[in-house]
């Protein structure tokens, strides 16, 4: 059975009704099942099976704290990209040598930060902030764990799913400038090297480009080493797709059991394994609930507008993305064609487009696929408070996040 899915119909998410929980709550609501992260989690956690591996989920996918809990709790380490993902990650009891440091601009504050607590690895993406790791770590009295984030520079033409591992990105050292970083690092009184990472992209619903960063990657484990520095760990990084609109990614498990076959066959089977895992661990575990405020049909587009706007949901006005849209109690008779859209004052606060749907004022809508890169992304933008959230674990529903209130956006200004 499903975890999000009709039953006698209406939508329900795991054992709970969508539409008690909308009329409890308020909308726009964001929903979550528990059951739904764990599973695929699982998926990830069979293809390690029997290997010495670390899954750190890239918190940025969704970083409120009862969904971190939920994985720190089952075992998962964290990828953090900003002090305050350090903060929250501790909060929800990650133990500090299971959190990896990520992301291309570092402040000292945060390395200093990161040290104080004991963070298990820096993947640091240039030689300039290695020069400062260094120098804080020194500081410190301490030798800063680094990992380099390598470049792999799979070719975009036969790939193009991949936007963040080629050349003329701003992330990580490029692949012929790799040996040289890591004999500077292994150089540096306050650096430890313990690894080396990459991370190609997001939403990669193909095995092929993972199968090519990886040879990449390895061929520099090999150089390296050649140089005379050890690499203790591989991080492999995140990027795994999900189904938002009939995509095919590969299970977690099918693509692991591939790339560790490549890692065998290439002799690394027993090197220490980590991954950074986001939008596949959490994105189909979650819903948006939005109500229905307005029918507008129009002589050339007819006009949903709903509850929910570009602030709970920026992905479609950020990168066009398709957000399946489904009612909460479906209507019996005919549909029409909608576009579904927010109260945001932007032509860019769209939901979804051309959206066949019956649906009448009042209704409640479920976006779907709104686990990941939604929350997280969210701002106050038309002084919109952010939306409440529930975790719902088998019949049990939690409220895991409150309605932003005006008064909460206040609380930091000042009046004249
Ligand atoms: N590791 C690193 C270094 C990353 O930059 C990212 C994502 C991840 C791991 C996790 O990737 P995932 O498994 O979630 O694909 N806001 C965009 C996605 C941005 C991804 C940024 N980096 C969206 O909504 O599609």
């Amino acid at each position: 059975r499903p975890f999000i899915g009709y039953r006698n119909g209406q939508l329900m998410v795991e054992d709970v009704s969508v539409n008690d929980l909308a009329r409890a709550h308020g909308t726009p609501l964001f929903i979550y099942a528990k059951a739904a992260m764990l599973q695929a989690l699982a998926a990830y956690q069979r293809g390690f099976a029997g290997r010495d591996a670390q899954i750190c989920y890239a918190m940025k996918a969704n970083s409120s704290l009862a969904i971190l809990q939920t994985f720190v709790r089952a075992g998962c380490g964290l990828d953090i990209v900003s002090g305050g993902e350090l903060d929250r990650a501790l909060a929800a009891g990650c133990e500090p040598h299971k959190i990896i440091f990520s992301g291309v601009g570092k402040t000292r504050a945060e390395m200093r930060r990161a040290l104080d607590a004991g963070i298990g690895c820096f993947n640091v993406e240039s030689r300039a902030e290695l020069e400062v790791l260094d120098e804080v770590a020194r500081s410190m009295g301490q030798r800063a764990p680094v990992s380099v984030r390598v470049n792999p520079d799979v070719d975009a033409k036969t790939h193009p799913y991949i936007s963040t591992g080629l050349k003329g990105n701003k992330f990580g050292i490029a692949h012929q400038d790799a040996v040289d970083t890591y004999l500077f690092a292994a150089s540096c009184k306050g650096l430890r090297v313990v690894g080396i990472d990459c991370h190609i992209g997001s939403q990669i619903t193909e095995m092929a480009p993972y199968l090519d960063a990886m040879d990449r990657v390895l061929d520099l484990v090999t150089a390296i080493e050649a140089a005379g520095v050890p690499i203790q760990h591989i991080d492999f990084g995140g990027g795994l797709g999900i189904d938002y609109q009939g995509d095919t990614p590969p299970a977690a498990d099918t693509l692991w059991a591939a790339l560790l076959a490549k890692l065998d066959a290439r002799g690394f089977g027993q090197r220490k394994l980590m991954i950074e895992p986001g939008r596949s661990l959490v994105g189909n575990a979650g819903v948006c609930i939005t109500e229905v405020l307005y029918l507008k049909p129009g002589e050339q587009k007819n006009f949903l507008i709903v509850d929910a706007a570009m602030n709970d949901l920026p992905r479609p006005a950020m990168y066009q993305a398709h957000h399946g849209i489904v009612p909460v109690l479906p209507r019996d008779g005919a549909t029409t064609t909608w576009d579904v859209v927010g109260p945001v004052c932007e032509s860019g606060d769209w939901i979804g487009r051309d959206r066949d749907l019956n649906v009448a004022q009042g209704d409640l809508l479920a976006v779907l696929s709104a686990g990941a890169y939604c929350m997280s992304m969210a701002s106050n933008y038309n002084t919109r408070g952010r939306a409440a959230e529930v975790l719902v674990d088998g019949a049990q529903a939690m409220l895991i996040r409150e309605r932003e209130s005006v008064a909460d956006q206040l609380r930091l200004e000042r009046a004249l």
